[in-house]
């Protein structure tokens, strides 16, 4: 064997589980496997799992957090004003330099896949093509999947479909879009059809932002599902955000979630961004935003939660932590239910690798031999703590490691130190 992984806690609360490595996949899952390894971890009874995933990301933006300013209101209309402002600015070596930076931070913290927007409202395409470049640079330790975002609008912006064909001729995974952020809904509508028929022409997959905004009759969403179900589309397309079902009418909301799920659309929340962004126009009280996740969850809609910015102009924070967006989507969602905790786990793991068609990814005999070794011993005891990823393995091999937490003490009558758990 490559490597063997010991003693191990599974997602699934499985204890003292060997996990065998050979060739860049799993070869067992089992207790006490008798096989040597060139390598072998003692995972003393702590949790391994699958790795993180984040399906909505923008890469072309993160890290430029201050340029050339920052978003005073902290409105999203004002962040999309500053990315216009820093789209000139860039340069194909800055927006390389800063994402492979931030690819660092992800294999730190165990996400091996991410979903990354790219702007296409650019006639220079010059952030995608950064994107492809630092998708095949990352390519043997990272899953990057770019989706051709038309952040300006598809009609408010000159040339944009013809920008966002030209981004999935060059390459790019999935169709992208922004209904609520045209000029008018009926403009919206039409984006929406217009780009599933772009999606089902090229055979690919759709992920939108969608209804980004506390207007409740922003519902963009029913025609994104009412465009799924009529192409054909099902399981290969998702509302990114769907804030706006957070502020609408419990009646449209029964009506409308139930829609959701018999067209095969997902979802996809950003806790982070959502709870920062949404309400910005309100006084008190002040609406969280979120969409609604355990009503979608209970209803079997395919519910992720993604990270959405880092350091860029609509956020001020982040560290490509996928516990902190599980323990954010917690909080906001009132999901402190151990079940619901395990969800929350989950949306940051399987749920956005099955949205994003990754595979091979788990943690079964024949699956590919990625997964993460954190300083906890649960999935819900790894949000509350944040835990450290002590070793992340990429097809069998341990492409990043951390030293476990532990703070020494200088109590008089104490213990030299303590640890969280
Ligand atoms: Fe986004």
């Amino acid at each position: 064997m490559d490597l063997i992984l010991r003693n191990a806690t599974l997602p699934d609360g499985r204890k003292l589980q060997d996990i065998a490595v050979e060739g860049g996949r799993i070869v067992d899952v089992a207790p006490a496997i008798a096989a040597k390894a060139a390598r072998e971890i003692d995972a003393a009874g702590r949790l391994v799992t699958p790795p993180f995933v984040d399906s909505h990301f923008h890469m072309d933006a993160t890290l430029s957090y201050g340029i050339p300013r920052i978003n005073a209101s902290g409105t999203l209309f004002e962040g999309i004003a500053l990315w216009g402002e820093l789209k000139p600015l860039l340069t194909h070596e800055a927006v390389i330099g800063r994402a492979l930076k931030y690819c660092d931070w992800a294999v730190a913290r165990g996400i091996l896949a991410i979903r990354s927007h790219v702007d296409v409202c650019d006639d220079r395409l010059l952030a995608v093509e950064a994107l492809l470049e630092v998708k095949r640079k990352v390519a043997s330790y990272l899953d990057l999947q770019l989706v051709a975002f038309p952040q300006d609008g598809l009609y408010k912006s000159a040339n944009a479909l013809r920008n966002l064909e030209r981004a999935l001729d060059l390459g790019v995974d999935v169709v992208g879009g922004i209904p609520h952020f045209e000029k008018t809904t009926e403009e919206g509508t039409r984006s929406v059809k217009v780009l599933a028929q772009i999606a089902a022409d090229r055979g690919l997959r759709i992920d939108m932002h969608c209804d980004e905004t506390d207007d409740p009759m922003s519902r963009h969403i029913e025609t994104l599902a009412r465009e799924t179900r009529r192409l054909g589309l099902q399981g290969r397309v998702v509302g990114s955000h769907l804030t706006s079902m957070h502020s609408m009418d419990n009646t449209y909301a029964d009506a409308l979630i139930p829609l959701i799920r018999d067209c095969g659309v997902s979802a996809i929340a950003n806790p982070l961004i959502n709870i920062v962004i949404q309400g910005r126009y309100d006084t008190y009280p002040k609406r969280r935003g979120l969409t609604r996740v355990p009503e979608l969850l209970a209803a079997g809609v395919p519910v992720a939660f993604g990270q959405d910015c880092v350091l860029d102009p609509w956020y001020s924070l982040g560290s490509a932590d996928m516990l902190d967006v599980a323990h954010m989507g917690i909080h906001v969602a009132q999901m402190t239910s151990p079940p619901a905790m395990l969800q929350a786990f989950t949306a940051v793991t399987e749920t956005p690798a099955r949205i994003m068609g990754i595979e091979g990814y788990g943690l079964a005999k024949g699956c590919n031999a990625d997964f993460v070794l954190l300083d906890a011993t649960s999935p819900i005891e790894a949000i509350r703590l944040r835990a450290g990823r002590l070793a992340v393995v990429r097809r069998g091999v341990v492409v990043a490691e951390s030293a476990p937490h532990e703070s020494q003490l200088h109590l008089a009558g104490r213990p030299d130190s303590t640890q969280f758990r």
